[in-house]
């Protein structure tokens, strides 16, 4: 008998990359308890309780992740020195470990999110003229902010098999076409072009290495310089590993370094493939024209910096932090952990699909996305009447979260009109925290909105009590909920 012979076969389930180390126990509520806290809430679920839910808080991917005993451990490594903490030369060596630009070749600022990378960057952008435009396959929400309200103008050149339900295996690529007309068109207006991995606002979709090679190339042939959001830098690789066909056989931290090589610049939350709670950056590469074109760049980024977050080394994060990610990112370009992260998701999403759940597909890396208008076909529903909302309140009261990114969250109220104005997209975002979750809470989230499709009928409109005419409104509305008509 040869033992090795004797266990050839496959297996319908396969073991996460890892195992608990600590866990957390759920408090104990009631239904009534949830209504209670709901109401008190608005129905906005930014203002629920987190500890009323039970395992499935799928509100964001973002400063969510579970820590690995590593990480924990390295945390007690990290000094807190005012300057140039132990951490930080750490997080150095990480970044050119990992991304594989070279310390000499990297002006590194840190931040204590990704946001406030992208308002150090854009605030010195905005200054270099007048109309100015930043064209990208899918600006994240922050990101647009943050361009529009240095008064620029953030355009997205989204793919348009995008909206299709067709299969693309890169639906996040920016599209190229559009970008060349408008380099040909408005290039004197064009400082930058900004390209994010994965695609969070499309869906959280990749991106190919080929799309940016050739979005390269033509930043090259206009002479502008290329920054990436690398937010999902790791998963983005995956998906290049596993859908590109040249790169099949490549090891992700070489598609990373490939990825890297191709930019004079990135923005970057590493609160999610930083695998880490919190902590944000912006890398500028020493040899990029944008240095040579705009001589005051890099120091007014350092004013900019202490400014707003403190000395350069630690940028508003404590040195625990910083060591968290120069560990976390060592472990999110290993194939066993993406493999785990990955498959975890779309065993998630094919399950909703499998039951009638109409769902974006092919599935993205961080999150799965509900399509509101589908879900409500056949009913009374119409987008105004933010059923996306409805649904996501409603399944507060099964201790589930989940994020409204469509008709509310992404349209507005035309005060003149008296009337709202809808995004082109309407979905409801479940967005999977890293390393947190084991399947069976997924599939508990998944079998609340299965049943709640079923009864879609009945599903009532979330009335807009407060905020409707607000910015970013999603974050700060009220709502009640009213009988549909
Ligand atoms: C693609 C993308 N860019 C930027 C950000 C902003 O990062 P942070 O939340 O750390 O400010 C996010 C956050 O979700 C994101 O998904």
């Amino acid at each position: 008998m040869d033992p090795i012979q004797l266990i050839q076969f496959d297996t319908a389930h396969q073991p996460r990359a890892y195992v608990n180390s600590s866990v957390r126990f759920h408090h104990i509520f009631s239904d009534a308890d949830r209504l209670q806290a709901a109401k008190k809430a608005g129905w906005n679920v930014f203002q629920f309780p987190s500890e009323m839910l039970l395992g499935g808080d799928l509100l964001s991917d973002s400063g969510t992740t579970t820590l690995t005993a590593e990480q924990v451990a390295a945390m007690f490594l990290g000094d807190e020195a005012y300057g140039s903490n132990y951490g930080y030369f750490k997080l150095l060596e990480s970044f050119a470990e990992v991304f594989g630009i070279p310390q000499e070749e990297s002006e590194v600022f840190l931040f204590h999110q990704g946001r406030a990378a992208e308002h150090a960057l854009f605030t010195q952008v905005g200054k270099w003229g007048k109309g100015m435009i930043i064209p990208g396959n899918g600006h994240f929400d922050t990101t647009q902010a943050n361009i529009e309200c240095n008064q620029m103008t953030a355009v997205d050149l989204f793919l348009p098999e995008l909206k299709k339900s067709d299969y693309h295996p890169f639906k996040g690529n920016m599209d190229l076409e559009r970008l060349e007309a408008l380099l040909k068109e408005k290039g004197d207006h064009i400082p930058m072009v900004y390209l994010t991995i994965t695609n969070n606002t499309g869906g959280g979709q990749p991106v190919s290495l080929e799309n940016i090679r050739a979005v390269r190339k033509l930043c090259d042939e206009y002479g502008k310089p290329l920054f990436l959001d690398v937010c999902r830098f790791a998963e983005n690789a995956w998906f290049i590993k596993n859908r590109e066909e040249q790169y099949k056989n490549t090891p992700i931290p070489e598609i990373v370094h490939e990825t890297f090589a191709l930019c004079d610049g990135f923005t970057v939350s590493l609160k999610k493939d930083g695998l880490t709670n919190m902590g944000g950056a912006l890398l500028i590469k020493r040899s990029s024209r944008i240095i040579k074109e705009h001589e005051a760049l890099l120091n007014d980024l350092r004013d900019h910096q202490i400014l707003t977050e403190g000395h350069p080394t630690y940028g508003g994060m404590t040195g625990r932090d910083i060591m968290v990610i120069a560990e976390g990112l060592r472990t999110v370009v290993k194939e066993e952990y993406l493999n785990s992260r990955i498959g975890q998701v779309h065993a998630f999403g094919e399950y909703l699909e499998k039951n009638n759940v109409p769902v974006l597909t092919p599935f993205g890396g961080h999150a799965v996305y509900i399509d509101v208008n589908r879900f409500f076909e056949g009913t009374k529903h119409k987008p105004e009447d933010f059923g996306g909302v409805a649904l996501t309140a409603l399944l507060l009261l099964k201790g589930v979260r989940l994020c409204e990114l469509g008709a509310f969250a992404f349209g507005h109220w035309d005060k003149e009109q008296q009337k709202e104005v809808l995004p082109s997209n309407n979905f409801v975002r479940c967005a999977v925290p890293r390393n947190k979750y084991e399947i069976q809470d997924l599939l508990y989230v998944a079998d609340c909105v299965i049943e709640l499709h079923k009864k879609r009928h009945e599903i009532p409109r979330a009335v807009p009590v407060h905020g409707r005419e607000l910015t970013l409104r999603h974050f700060k509305a009220r709502f009640e909920l009213g009988e549909i008509k």
